[in-house]
């Protein structure tokens, strides 16, 4: 049986063979996307990359690949990013790096999006992954309440919680904080989606809906192709 890092790889690699000389390539956040981004590296192809994460940029650097900021190149023609659960019709959770706000905006910025996880990722239901909601740090415990109120409606009883490290809060790379909400199942996202980006001091959250063109998971014996 193959290991998560395996099928981590595998997909990475099987992404890296989309790509062509000459696009501009959205780079995603996490263990899988860098197994992307060393594949991507090691073709030598000439492509400029936007990061969505310093982490990302910092180790596409390292590799000698170009990197641009978003809105510094023309359209990128192909993200690649992995996600913390995908369920049906390919929509996501993301966020677990704290990367969702510049991921969402490179992805939708992105002509094409490909997702790409170990299998352990693809779900019936998305929620049983805390969903990560970003906010601003000014009033946070304030918008949490809110946030809760929003969940409540959903009727998914639980107070998000702030997501720390080494006794302090995560900072986004945006100076943002990160609440996660252990929704347990995510019967309509896309209501919720729409309900949780309504909250003021909300900057977004970690539901890509209608984002990915298509999956590549890592599995026993090969990478499965998913498309929405
Ligand atoms: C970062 C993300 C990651 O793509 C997600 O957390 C999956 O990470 P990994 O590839 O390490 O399992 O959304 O914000």
């Amino acid at each position: 049986m193959s290991s998560a890092d395996d099928q981590k790889r595998a997909a990475g690699e099987a992404a890296a063979a989309l790509v062509e000389t000459g696009m501009v390539v959205g780079l995603g956040t996490g263990s899988t996307a860098a197994w992307f981004v060393r594949a991507l590296a090691a073709r030598g192809l000439n492509v400029t990359c936007v990061a969505t994460s310093q982490a990302t940029a910092d180790l596409a650097s390292s590799f000698g690949l170009a990197i641009a900021e978003l809105g510094e190149t023309r359209a990128i023609d192909l993200t690649v990013d992995g996600a913390d659960e995908i369920g049906p019709g390919l929509s996501l959770i993301k966020g677990g790096g704290a990367a969702l706000l510049r991921e969402k905006l490179v992805w939708e910025a992105s002509g094409r999006c490909v997702v790409i996880a170990d299998a352990a990722k693809q779900v019936k239901t998305l929620g049983k992954f805390p969903l990560p909601i970003e906010v601003v740090a000014f009033g946070h415990k304030t918008t949490a309440l809110r946030i809760c109120d929003v969940l409540s409606e959903f009727d998914i009883a639980m107070m998000p919680r702030l997501r720390v490290t080494d006794g302090g809060p995560v900072r986004t790379d945006g100076g943002n904080l990160i609440y996660d909400a252990a929704c347990g199942r995510i019967e309509e996202p896309a209501a919720l989606a729409a309900a949780l980006k309504s909250v003021t001091g909300v900057v977004d959250h970690g539901l890509f809906l209608d984002l990915a063109d298509l999956a590549l998971i890592g599995a026993d014996g090969g990478v499965m192709t998913l498309e929405p």
